[in-house]
């Protein structure tokens, strides 16, 4: 690779006078002269001049949006607007051209739909180059808060054989034939003769052996894939999305609220830190959008606002009981405006009655604890009132759930109850119920759904856009 510039760099130092190479795919090429040229280091494109009368005549042809060049000249002060320095080509090279009648990124916008179904080259427009570069910030970011605290990256495996979670529905992984699947004497499949020697499937959590971890190495984290074959077309469902869990030991769910809400509050302010650019411009297109919508319609805060708006205020803390004593009381309740009315205590809670107590409500992030049993998971740690579990959900702006977690429960003859109450086989968890014979202790932890958090930093509205290719039901293209 011979030496080139970063066309961030020459934006944030610029070499007015010296001679440079930069390589990237042209934009626009406008009055067979100006090439706007991105090569993903940022938002802005660089303004490479052309000479078109010493230019090679066959190379000018070559320069239509989407071909991969480089241009070597002269950084020189731009005489246009829009940008401080422009870049006086002497020499250029065509890596490879593009078909100007068939390139399917023109120069207009496009929608995001279309853009989805073109999603091994929407990375090329401004919208996504911006939104995976906040991905990525948003990622180093969750690596360096654990790492600067002393937990641990646990890798968590993705193939599984215990459904212990009961989050939701499981992809199967199994090398079976499956027009002919070995039978056992009773005509189900035989497992025994799979891959694996038993059934298994994609993980749809590391938390049950992140636990492991914690209860040795006091602090850890996972952060990997996570697979659910739930038939939720909604713009906050994947099949296939990231999370990203910790688990500490000795930590009890204060402790557990604590760093959920210090980790959130984190993330935004590297993002607002380090990705200003991308986020401004992502503000502008999102005030575009709204400006389109009816007056009632229109978010009250525009996107940066939003995110400093969450990192000043502390988050609202209360029990299920009291968010459902706020919801029977609620408006939309009262007039039978919810689609889920709220009858009693003990009701799960729906997306529109999450919303209504950030966006109605209390208007900032809440975090809800102590659900009944009956809709939480048989892991969380009963309460002493024998109804509630030391559980808690994270509610975001815009986005309803974001985080989901609990204290667990350490006590190995409630756990055991729990399970058998709940159907859940003990065989097959052994060495989750062993952690509880040998030194168990108080600990406690949560989920974070990455694009979830990618989609409240980025302001985009479907989780479609903010994971490279999208896998959700019906679609598994790229
Ligand atoms: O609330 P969930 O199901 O919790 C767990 O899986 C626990 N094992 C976490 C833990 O305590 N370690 O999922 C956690 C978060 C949700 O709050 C949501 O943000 C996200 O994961 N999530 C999804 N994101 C995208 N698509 C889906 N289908 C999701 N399901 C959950
Ligand atoms: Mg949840």
């Amino acid at each position: 690779m011979s030496s080139y510039q970063k066309i961030a760099d020459l934006f944030k130092t610029p070499p007015v006078g010296s001679q440079v190479t930069v390589k990237g795919w042209v934009r626009t090429f406008r009055n067979n002269q100006f090439i706007a040229l991105n090569d993903g280091t940022c938002l802005q494109s660089l303004q490479v001049v052309v000479d078109s009368d010493k230019e090679d005549p066959i190379v000018l042809t070559q320069l239509s949006p989407g071909a991969a060049i480089s241009a070597e000249g002269t950084v020189v002060e731009s005489q246009g607007k829009g940008q401080a320095i422009e870049l006086k080509a002497e020499h250029i090279h065509v890596y490879g051209g593009s078909d100007p009648e068939k390139y399917p990124l023109q120069p207009k916008k496009h929608s995001l739909e279309f853009l989805r179904e073109i999603a091994h080259l929407r990375f090329r427009t401004s919208t996504f180059g911006a939104v995976f570069r906040i991905r990525h910030a948003l990622a180093f970011a969750v690596h360096k808060f654990f790492n600067d605290r002393d937990f641990y990256y646990l890798h968590t495996p993705i193939v599984t054989a215990s459904d212990a979670e009961g989050a939701g529905e499981m992809f199967r992984v199994s090398t079976l034939n499956p027009l002919q699947p070995p039978l056992t004497e009773d005509g189900g499949i035989d497992y025994k003769q799979d891959f694996f020697g038993r059934e298994t499937n994609l993980s749809v959590s590391g938390q049950l052996e992140a636990e492991l971890g914690a209860l040795a190495l006091s602090r850890v984290y996972t952060f990997g894939p996570t697979f659910r074959a739930e038939n939720s077309n909604t713009s906050r469902h994947l099949a296939e999305f990231w999370m990203i869990e910790p688990e500490v030991a000795f930590a009890d769910l204060k402790d557990n609220q604590d760093l959920a809400e210090a980790m959130l509050k984190y993330l935004i302010g590297y993002v607002l830190e380090h990705n200003a650019e991308d986020l401004a411009f992502l503000e502008e297109r999102l005030i575009k959008e709204e400006s389109q919508k009816p007056q009632d319609q229109r978010s009250a805060m525009n996107l940066i606002e939003k995110l400093e708006f969450c990192l000043a205020e502390d988050f609202e803390r209360l029990s299920y009981t009291d968010a459902i004593r706020v919801l029977m009381n609620s408006k939309p309740n009262k007039k039978k405006k919810f689609q889920f009315v709220i009858e009693d205590w003990g009701a799960d809670l729906q997306s529109e009655h999450e919303r209504y107590l950030v966006e109605k409500h209390f208007k900032k992030p809440v975090i809800l604890t102590d659900y009944p049993k009956e809709i939480k998971s048989f892991y969380m740690r009963m309460n002493d009132d024998g109804k509630t579990v030391g559980a808690m959900d994270i509610l975001f702006p815009g986005i309803g759930e974001i985080i989901g977690g609990s204290q667990r429960e350490e006590r190995l003859d409630v756990l055991t109850a729990r399970m058998d109450e709940m159907g859940i086989p003990q065989e097959e968890l052994y060495w989750f119920l062993d952690i509880r014979k040998y030194g168990s202790c108080p600990h406690a932890g949560f989920g974070l759904g990455f694009e979830r958090m990618v989609q409240f930093v980025t302001g985009m509205a479907n989780i479609r856009d903010v994971i490279p290719f999208p896998r959700t039901p019906g679609n598994a293209s790229f």
